[in-house]
């Protein structure tokens, strides 16, 4: 059993900008669950008590308020002044943390048996966990040997041309001496730790598999939740009432007419007659006006308003309280 596991949730997530003005990303609900829960559930499987949040500045308020709020695991809160990209935040809580660890990205869940993860490493300095994918060419792929040691990493190859299917899955299984190896500062796990671990023949990897969830982009914030309608997921279930699914939070309001499918609707929003909301996330408080379409992944930020006759598209992002006027973007000839 492991005891800890340390979160990495203060990067910036631009990609989910910008929700993650007003949210980080870690939080943002899944089927209206805030996304680091599903974490939480994966990690009880394999025993963990700790886990200790490595959060920047900017979001340090929600973190603290939401760590107020856990009363299981038990919640350390470790703020970095200035961001240290994914290993340097690990490396400067040495002091501490346990001899061996977990660690996880804060917006991927390999939903897999942790506990199997765990047994099967091998004894290395660090093991990473290995999920497959149908097509690699997006990830970081990882060439194992036999006996489950990392021979090398190829960094989104071209499609068609990875050697392997297996990529990094964002969970890892550490030894402290690991980090006692770095003086203090930024420290990268993909671009320094584990290609010196590499060249050591000291990283172990395992193959476990499992529906993996991502929320770092509206597309697979989007696809999370299609495999969650699909009732792939074992850690966070919804019963959407439709085909193809909604999840519309219970303080939203949404006219009995607007036409919403595969769309997610944050707390307090609203989306008014007539209006389309299809394969896009609509923000806190945001409203979508009457004949408003929102579709192809866009995200519309907190409190924003998208007017009558604005047709969004193509991945738009509508930043937080902004106003879109009537008619203002649109993707097709005026009618
Ligand atoms: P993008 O800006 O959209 O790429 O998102 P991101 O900033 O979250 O970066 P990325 O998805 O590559 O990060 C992977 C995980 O590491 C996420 O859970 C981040 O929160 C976390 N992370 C990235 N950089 C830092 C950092 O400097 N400090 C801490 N504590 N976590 C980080």
């Amino acid at each position: 059993m492991i005891r800890q596991a340390v979160l990495l949730v203060g990067g910036r997530g631009t990609r989910m900008w910008p929700l993650t003005v007003t949210m980080p990303k870690g939080l943002l609900p899944v089927a209206g669950v805030p996304f680091i829960e599903l974490q939480f559930r994966l990690l009880a499987e394999v025993g963990v008590e700790e886990v200790i949040l490595a959060v920047g500045t900017d979001h340090e308020a929600e973190w603290r308020a939401y760590a107020d709020s856990v009363t299981q695991p038990s919640l350390i809160v470790s703020v970095e002044p200035t961001r240290l990209d994914t290993a340097g935040p690990v490396a400067a809580l040495q002091e501490q943390l346990d001899d061996r660890f977990l660690v996880l990205n804060g917006d991927v869940v390999l939903e897999g048996e942790l506990t199997e993860f765990v047994a099967r490493a091998p004894d290395l300095p660090a093991t990473l966990a290995l999920v497959r994918v149908e097509d690699p060419s997006a990830y970081g792929v990882v060439v194992t040997s036999p006996n489950g040691v990392v021979e090398r990493f190829v960094e989104k190859p071209p499609v068609g041309t990875a050697p392997v299917d297996t990529v990094n899955a964002g969970l890892y299984l550490m030894h402290r001496e690991v980090l006692e190896r770095y003086p203090p500062g930024r420290l990268s796990f993909e671009q320094v730790v584990f290609p010196d671990l590499v060249e050591a023949g000291e990283l172990g990897a395992v193959a476990i598999d499992g529906v993996w969830l991502d929320i770092g982009t509206s597309e697979l914030y989007l696809a999370a939740h299609d495999a969650i309608a699909a009732g792939r997921s074992r850690l966070v279930q919804f019963e959407s009432g439709s085909d193809p699914w909604v999840w519309i939070d219970p303080s939203a309001t949404v006219a009995d007419d607007a036409e919403i499918s595969e769309a997610i609707i944050f707390p307090g929003a609203a989306v008014q007659p007539g209006a389309t909301v299809h394969r896009a996330v609509v923000g806190p408080g945001a409203v979508i006006e009457t004949g408003a379409i929102v579709t192809g992944e866009s995200l519309v930020g907190e409190g924003a308003v998208v007017s009558a006759g604005c047709e969004l598209a193509n991945s738009v992002r509508v930043a937080p309280g902004v106003t879109l006027p009537p008619g203002s973007i649109t993707f097709s000839p005026p009618k």
